[in-house]
């Protein structure tokens, strides 16, 4: 999984401006700070520099996340092609670039995003890359009382939540949800998870002093629909156990239930079917 070759070539541009070291310094204080998850009333990406070490190091994750979680709820609801997306926590834009590569009928954005350098890469990538969606960016804390941002068919946040003192979580959700006419999108870094592979640009490995072209992005994401989805087959939760004749999955079941199932030769079809499946599959023998 790769950005959008447009919006690659701006990421490219505007790092190619940047001498390494500084790249690479700023992206060891980013990945630091994600890995403390140091709340000190500072964001992140309060800075020009720690914005463009993200655009770097983690951009290209984050969008292979969300695109992929996107493809999957697209899989449930091939009925749904959202014109309105409001975007919490923005960043420099990610999720709107991936939701109008699957949906080119996404019209309007609202990008919620209280770094002020984060919107402004966001703003100029979209300009250099051509996004074409008319896209609003409103400068505002996401866990204030008011809603910020216009109701919208896709709501989304994006690797905010775990940025977001515990305690504010449960009021953002809520007014996340009174602000989606159809679908919440929540995607985080996962500890169960799925996982994607990344491939990794010339200034991605220089920045992280990485030497493989690829990462393995773990993440994990749920979808709220005040629309039922119209089939819901089982899911494979964690790597299937295979042995001889057989193969054990753990399966999150259509009524929500977590399941171990174990299928052996004599099972027949659903045993071809479990010996295919991987991680994330939905399984319907
Ligand atoms: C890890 S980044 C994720 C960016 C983007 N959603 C993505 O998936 O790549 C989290 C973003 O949330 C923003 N953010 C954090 N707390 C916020 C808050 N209270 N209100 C609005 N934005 C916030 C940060 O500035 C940062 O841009």
């Amino acid at each position: 999984m790769e950005l959008p070759a447009p919006l690659r070539q701006a990421v490219d541009g505007l790092l190619e401006q940047t001498p390494q070291q500084a790249l690479r310094q700023a992206a060891r204080t980013l990945s630091d700070r994600y890995r403390a998850e140091l709340r000190d009333d500072r964001l992140h990406m309060a800075g020009e520099l720690a914005v463009k070490a993200y655009l770097a190091a983690r951009m290209p994750a984050t969008y292979a996340a969300v695109r992929a979680s996107l493809d999957a709820l697209g899989q449930a609801r091939p009925d749904f092609s959202p014109e309105t997306l409001l975007d919490i926590g923005a960043g420099p834009g990610t999720v709107v670039w991936a939701a109008a590569e699957l949906w080119p009928g996404l019209a309007r954005a609202t990008l919620v995003e209280a770094s002020a350098a984060a919107r402004q890469t966001g703003e100029s990538l979209a300009q250099r890359a051509g996004l074409g969606v008319e896209a609003t960016w409103i400068d505002a804390d996401a866990t204030l009382d008011s809603p910020a941002g216009r109701p919208a068919e896709l709501v989304t946040a994006s690797y905010l939540l775990d940025e977001i003192a515990p305690a504010a979580r449960p009021g953002l959700i809520e007014r996340l949800w009174s602000l989606t006419l159809d679908t919440l999108l929540i995607v985080e870094p996962g500890t169960c998870h799925f996982s994607r592979r990344v491939a990794r640009s010339r200034i991605h490995r220089l920045t992280k002093d990485a030497d493989v072209p690829w990462e393995d992005e773990k993440f994990i994401f749920v979808a709220a629909s005040r629309r039922p989805a119209a089939s819901h087959a089982s899911r494979v939760l964690a790597p299937p156990k295979t042995g001889s004749g057989k193969v054990a999955l753990k399966l999150c079941r259509p009524d929500g239930r977590a399941e171990e199932k174990l299928l052996t030769r004599r099972d027949g079809p659903a045993f071809k079917a479990a010996r295919r499946a991987d991680w994330g599959d939905a399984f319907e023998p």
